[in-house]
């Protein structure tokens, strides 16, 4: 059955196409950890916002302060279930992203990228809205190809415990340009890698917080395999900042489109600017590698330059001293400053 999800009466703008006019913005997973950052810029550009969410690994803390504001809307509904919504844009956000959160209900992550994609472009076709899709650098799987550029196909294991991300995020992105081609819906699709920042969760499994969290409780922190396999971190903001400027890109630019920050660095350096940054007596301890991990990952931002005229900018000790006091301040039963 499909539900129907009503809107607040909210006068829209006879054109909502521009940056600078409001709109009404569905944020699919804006509850997460990008999700919720999204809805908070969304909101501060005069946006209303409906912030759609199964709270499966999204968490109510990230938007509580958001509750309060009268352009803020919060509705509990999985994507997998069909729905319908007047907004003139959709940033599709539903998706478990770390892999223990995605490989606990590899099934579900699957259905939640597909099942997600068609019932969101289905109400975007229906709707008239942008639509705009969180797709993954796991789309290129372990790649032979560094930096990897949007023309590469990638070298992804169907049937490796990474699949059901993997692949599911690369039928999503064929389901939004088959939808584009065969019935017009004004699509955009953003790779987004590894990007850190407050609001992970501290038992997220992501690499950024596994360190953080090890080393601010001086326990050993775990890199699997010999640590030279390399990774590029994006701070959370500039991740933002990229999909604003995407989503208020024309129709023609549909993607895909790498966002990211091309400064690589190994796992091993990783953990050694962390250890350095919190003052940590943890040791490095090394366990086996874990099954398909891509050994280089590093965007090739060059279409971003040209076609958003963006790139990040925020250096990775910088973006990690706000994350470790994000962090340090959990594991203290700090209050949580929402301005770190
Ligand atoms: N953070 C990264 O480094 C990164 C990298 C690549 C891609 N992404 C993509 O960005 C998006 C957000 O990632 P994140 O890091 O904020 O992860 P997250 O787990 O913090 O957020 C995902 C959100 O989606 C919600 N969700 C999951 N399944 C849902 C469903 N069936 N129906 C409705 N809501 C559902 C969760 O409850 C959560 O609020 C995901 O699509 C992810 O694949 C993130």
């Amino acid at each position: 059955m499909r539900s129907f999800i009503p809107t607040e009466a909210y006068q829209e703008p006879a054109s909502a196409s521009t940056s600078s006019r409001p709109k009404t913005v569905l944020v699919n997973g804006g509850a997460g950890f990008l999700g919720s950052h999204l809805c908070e810029r969304l909101l501060e550009r005069g946006h209303q916002v409906i912030c759609l969410d199964n709270f499966y690994t999204g968490r109510r803390v990230n938007i509580e302060h958001l509750l309060q504001n009268t352009r803020f809307q919060l509705l509990e509904h999985d994507v997998r279930q069909p729905y319908d919504m007047e907004a003139s844009v959709i940033f599709n956000f539903a998706s478990p992203a770390s892999p223990p959160d995605y490989q606990r209900d590899p099934v579900g992550t699957l259905l939640t990228n597909v099942l997600g994609a068609v019932n969101t472009l289905d109400a975007a076709r229906r709707s008239g809205a942008t639509v705009v899709q969180s797709s993954t650098s796991e789309v290129y799987g372990d790649p032979h190809q560094n930096p990897q550029r949007e023309t590469y196909f990638g070298n992804v294991n169907p049937i490796g415990p990474r699949g059901c991300y993997d692949e599911g995020k690369r039928s999503a992105e064929t389901l939004f340009f088959d939808y584009h081609r065969k019935y017009g819906v004004d699509i955009k699709v953003g790779r987004i890698f590894n990007t850190y920042g407050p609001r992970m969760r501290l038992d997220d499994g992501r690499v950024v917080s596994n360190f953080i969290v090890q080393a601010l409780s001086n326990t050993d922190i775990t890199i699997y395999g010999d640590g030279r396999q390399t990774r590029s971190f994006c701070y959370v903001d500039d991740l933002i900042d990229g999909f604003l400027r995407f989503a208020d890109a024309g129709e023609n630019c549909v993607g895909p489109i790498n966002l990211g920050n091309p400064a690589e660095i190994t796992v091993r350096d990783l953990a050694e600017i962390v250890l350095d940054l919190t003052n940590s007596r943890s040791r490095l301890v090394y366990l086996s590698a874990v099954a398909d991990d891509p050994q280089q990952r590093r965007p090739d931002i060059s279409r971003a330059r040209e076609d958003l005229n963006w790139w990040p900018t925020t250096e990775l000790k910088t973006g990690l001293k706000r994350t470790i006091a994000y962090f340090d301040a959990l594991l203290t039963h700090k209050e949580v400053v929402e301005a770190v």
